[in-house]
């Protein structure tokens, strides 16, 4: 949730800060802006001002792009920002970065400033002019109150120390960049919402997300709260808030820069959707055993100590996880339920050292999640995260971590992710129903052969695009539609549903199939779609009654079922066929279908996929 890029060196930095924006943009699209600082003293010396070059504009990064074509940005020092608003509208005042009066400061900003009211209170009464609505811009004012300070008591002024100064009184979330136009140095801090330096040759960048490094470094330094970092072109400092210096490892990133690109796909969602059977193949790679039986995972844990599991996550994730607590109930014995992520923290959970809080992100940065996880661990609890991204603030928290190995994912709608995390819980729920004794030898096998099986399966599920688009086009029209799934398939019907009304903005709801009648059944006419989740299970006959009864009040079916399935076939419009797979494991390769199907609905009705309206890539606010 928006994107921060940053660098020093010997490049034109307004080059890089664009490339590195237009990397970030799933993180927040409502406005952009970049400030470029020319390092070069014979030009510096020419400028009549030493002031920063700024340029802002509201609305995607286009418009950003179409305003820099006006003019020539020179210099080696720069910041950029792609926003997701909080506080203020999308406008170009309220685009960062913002700036001093005199244009000599400027500041970029993800997360929120708390007690930004007081704060603004306070500076106004001081004298300071406020120009946007943002909360960021109290840093502004606060970094620019020190560095005059240092000033006015004779000093050189430390920028660096202006800026531990000023975070000194703030309260809340931030990840920030501090430049000013006498200095060749970029000021990074990190409290909460997430940054990374790229390290280079003679030159540093900074991101809140790695895609946005890769085509220059694989070497990074990831900040964690508290640190304070200064970026020149030929060296990295870190320290505390109280200016001691903090020694931090150089990590190097598995993915390529190719992983980040489209790929030749029409969009990133499309990309993402077509890449889960390597995905799958990833995520269960050298955990199924040779004996056929049995998985292994690299986890501290001793799963006879656990007694019962608490999942917890938001969107996407918490439906990941609502497959998790299914198999774990069924496959384990072990009692388990999902909470979302927002409520968890604040819900007075009941847990204990007996009990497993599993935590489930793609990004590893959603902040929910992430107090979520502080939450359960301050209640004693044990942890385990099932995540995607390495580095992120999660996985340094967690006290095991699970990765799915999706590479970036990109699009703003999860998908491959989404799978990633269901193939994850099979393994975890096979892993303690062997350690259990509730999984027999044959089970196991069946399970263990069904998971090998899994990467082909999708595959072939994908092959047939061409019957979902012919699905989308029967429904493109519907101004709402329901969804209905049961058992472990639930939370496909869910996944699907948020899947629509996240991409195309139709209406979606889901509900489990055996409770349609209880009051759903009210909605259901010619014009609304519902689509059901019908693949082999031992309630498919009760399904298949509930289908009837959609269609005795002339309602839309939809059904996604196995491709050697005939009753299913007998009963509704339209089916989307999907290889069979054991029960367990069907959820993996029935979303495949209904993600397709969003998709295609949302092409048709002209939709931006990637970057659907109101929502950003990685929640670092509450
Ligand atoms: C939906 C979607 C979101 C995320 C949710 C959690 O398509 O992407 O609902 O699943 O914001 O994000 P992570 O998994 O990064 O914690």
């Amino acid at each position: 949730m928006c994107g921060i890029v940053g660098y020093v060196g010997g490049r034109e930095a307004a080059g890089v800060i664009l490339d590195g924006l237009s990397r970030l943009e799933y993180r927040g699209y409502d406005s952009a802006g970049l400030v470029v600082s020319d390092l070069d003293p014979s030009r510096r010396a020419a400028r009549s001002a030493h002031a920063l070059q700024v340029v802002k504009r509201a609305g995607k990064l286009a418009a950003l792009r179409a305003a820099m074509a006006e003019t020539t940005f020179v210099g080696g020092l720069g910041l950029g920002h792609t926003r997701w608003a909080t506080h203020g509208r999308p406008n170009d005042v309220n685009a960062h970065p913002h700036l001093s009066e005199d244009g000599r400061l400027a500041v970029i900003h993800n997360g929120i400033i708390e007690n930004y009211v007081e704060l603004r209170e306070r500076l106004a009464a001081a004298g300071h002019t406020f120009l946007s609505e943002t909360d960021t811009e109290v840093l502004v004012h606060l970094v620019e109150e020190s560095y005059a300070a240092q000033a006015a008591a004779g000093a050189e002024p430390d920028l660096a120390r202006a800026v531990r100064e000023a975070l000194g009184h703030v309260d809340g979330a931030y990840a920030l960049v501090v430049a000013h136009a006498d200095h060749e140095v970029l000021v990074a801090a990190r409290h909460t919402s997430p940054l990374v330096i790229g390290l280079g040759q003679g030159e540093n960048y900074l991101a809140s997300d790695v895609p946005a490094l890769l085509p220059y470094t694989r070497e990074v330094i990831y900040l964690l709260d508290g640190d304070v970092a200064e970026l020149r072109r030929d060296r990295v400092r870190v320290t505390g808030l109280d200016g001691a210096q903090r020694a931090r490892p150089v990590d190097t990133v598995e993915w390529d820069a190719e992983a980040a690109e489209k790929g030749g796909y029409e969009h990133y969602m499309l990309k993402e959707i077509y890449e889960q059977p390597t995905v799958l193949q990833n995520t269960l790679g050298g955990r199924l055993a040779r004996s056929g039986t049995d998985v292994e995972l690299d986890l501290g844990l001793d799963p006879r100590s656990v007694e019962r599991v608490v999942i917890t996550a938001a969107g996407t994730a918490a439906y990941a996880g609502e497959v998790g607590a299914a198999l774990l109930t069924r496959l384990a014995r072990l009692p388990a339920h999902v909470e979302v992520a927002s409520e968890f923290r604040y819900g007075e959970p009941v847990v204990d050292e007996r009990t497993l809080c599993v935590v489930v992100s793609q990004s590893g940065e959603t902040i929910d999640t992430l107090e979520a996880l502080r939450e359960a661990k301050r209640r004693g609890a044990r942890t385990l995260a099932v995540l995607n991204v390495k580095g992120s603030s999660i996985s340094r928290e967690a006290d095991d971590v699970l990765y799915i190995h999706a590479g970036p994912e990109i699009g703003v709608a999860s998908t491959k992710a989404y799978t990633g995390m269901l193939a994850a819980f099979a393994l975890l729920a096979v892993w303690f129903g062997r350690a259990r004794g509730t999984l027999a030898d044959d089970e196991a096998a069946a399970l263990v052969h069904g998971l090998r099986e899994l990467p082909n399966q999708v595959a072939s599920a994908l092959k047939r695009r061409d019957e979902v688009a012919a699905v989308a086009e029967a429904i493109k029209g519907a101004r709402s539609a329901l969804y209905l799934g049961r058992g472990v398939n639930l939370p496909t019907a869910l996944e699907g549903a948020l899947k629509l009304k996240e991409i195309s903005y139709v209406h979606a709801e889901a509900y489990p199939t055996g409770e349609m009648k209880h009051g759903p059944i009210a909605l259901i006419d010619a014009a609304m779609p519902v689509v059901v989740v019908a693949t082999a299970s031992t309630l498919l006959d009760k399904t298949l009654s509930n289908v009837q009864e959609v269609r005795a009040r002339d309602g839309l079916v939809v059904a996604v079922a196995d491709e050697d399935d005939a009753r299913v076939a007998a009963v509704a419009q339209h089916v989307l066929r999907v290889p069979r797979t054991l029960e367990a494991l069907s959820p993996i390769v029935a979303v495949v279908p209904l993600q397709l199907l969003a998709y295609e609905v949302a092409n048709r009705l002209g939709r931006d996929v990637d970057q659907p309206r109101n929502l950003a890539k990685s929640v670092t606010v509450e």
